[in-house]
C-alpha cells in the first residue's frame, strides 16, 4: 500500500506517520527527516538544502525526486512506504505518476490532514523533537515527562530550526500557493480522503485508520 500524507506544516502528517507505519508495517518516508539527516551529515545536498528551508521555500523539484526514487526502490519498501511532505507541488506529483509508473506502482490513498492556520502556527512554535530517536513532543500539546528529555530515550530535545514564527509564515505561504493546488490534483484521481486534524492525537489517527481500511 503506498500512501501519501498531505498537508499543511504542523497538520501531524509525522504525528501521525509515525503510529501508521506501525498499524500498516511499511516505512515513512519523509523528505524533510532526508534533508535534515543530509544537513546533519554535512553533506553539499544537505548544505544547499539549508538554505531554501531557513527560507520556508520548497528544495528544488530535481533534489527531492531523486531522493524519492533511490529511497522508494530500496527493498523495505517492497510492501509499500507512506510518503510525508512529497510531493509538495504540481510538478512533483507528476513526476511521482511517472516514476510509478515505471515501477509498476501507483499511489493508492492520499490522506489531506486538515488543520486551521492559528492552530498550526501554535503547533510548530511549541514542537519540539529528540535528537537521539525523532520521536516528537509539543511543549504544551504533548509535553514530555521531564522538560527538554525524551521519554523514550531520555535524549535531548531540541526546537527545529524553521519553527520560528517568521518562517512558519513563509512555510504556511508556500503550502497556500504551491501545495495545496495538489489537493484537487488527487481529487481529480479520486485518491483524496480528507481528515479533520483537530482533536487528540489517538481519535485522529482512528479516523485515517478507518478511511485507509475501508
Ligand atoms: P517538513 O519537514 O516536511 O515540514 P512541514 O511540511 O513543514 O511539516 P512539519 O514537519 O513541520 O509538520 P507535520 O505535519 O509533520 O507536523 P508534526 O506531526 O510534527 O519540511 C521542512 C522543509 O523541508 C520544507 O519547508 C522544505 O524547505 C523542505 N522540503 C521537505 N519536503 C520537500 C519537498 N517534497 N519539496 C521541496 N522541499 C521540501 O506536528 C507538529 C506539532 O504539533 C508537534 O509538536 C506535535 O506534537 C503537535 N501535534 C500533532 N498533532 C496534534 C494534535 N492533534 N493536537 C495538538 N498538537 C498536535
Ligand atoms: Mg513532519
Ligand atoms: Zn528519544
Amino acid at each position: 500500500m503506498n500512501i501519501v500524507l498531505l498537508g499543511p506544516p504542523g497538520a501531524g502528517k509525522g504525528t501521525q506517520a509515525k503510529r501508521l507505519i506501525e498499524k500498516f508495517a511499511i516505512p515513512q518516508v519523509s523528505t524533510g527527516d532526508m534533508l535534515r539527516a543530509a544537513l546533519k551529515e554535512g553533506t553539499p545536498l544537505g548544505l544547499e538544502a539549508k538554505k531554501y528551508m531557513d527560507q520556508g521555500a520548497l528544495v528544488p523539484d530535481s533534489v527531492v525526486i531523486g531522493l524519492v526514487k533511490e529511497r522508494i526502490q530500496k527493498s523495505d519498501c517492497d510492501k509499500g512506504y507512506m510518503l510525508d511532505g512529497f510531493p509538495r507541488n504540481v510538478s512533483q506529483a507528476g513526476a511521482l505518476d511517472e516514476m510509478l509508473t515505471q515501477l509498476g506502482q501507483k499511489i493508492d490513498d492520499v490522506v489531506c490532514i486538515e488543520v486551521p492556520n492559528e492552530e498550526l502556527t501554535a503547533r510548530l512554535t511549541g514542537r519540539r523533537t529528540c535528537r537521539n530517536c525523532g520521536a516528537g513532543y509539543h511543549v504544551l500539546f504533548d509535553p514530555p515527562k521531564t522538560e527538554n528529555v525524551c521519554d523514550r530515550c531520555g535524549g535531548e530535545l531540541y526546537q527545529r530550526d524553521d519553527d520560528n514564527v517568521k518562517t512558519v509564515s513563509s512555510r504556511l505561504q508556500t503550502y497556500e500557493s504551491q501545495t495545496k493546488p495538489l489537493i484537487d490534483y488527487y481529487e481529480k484521481q479520486g485518491k483524496i480522503r480528507r481528515i479533520n486534524g483537530v482533536g487528540n492525537m489517538e481519535g485522529i489517527f482512528n479516523l485515517i485508520a478507518a478511511a485507509l481500511n475501508r
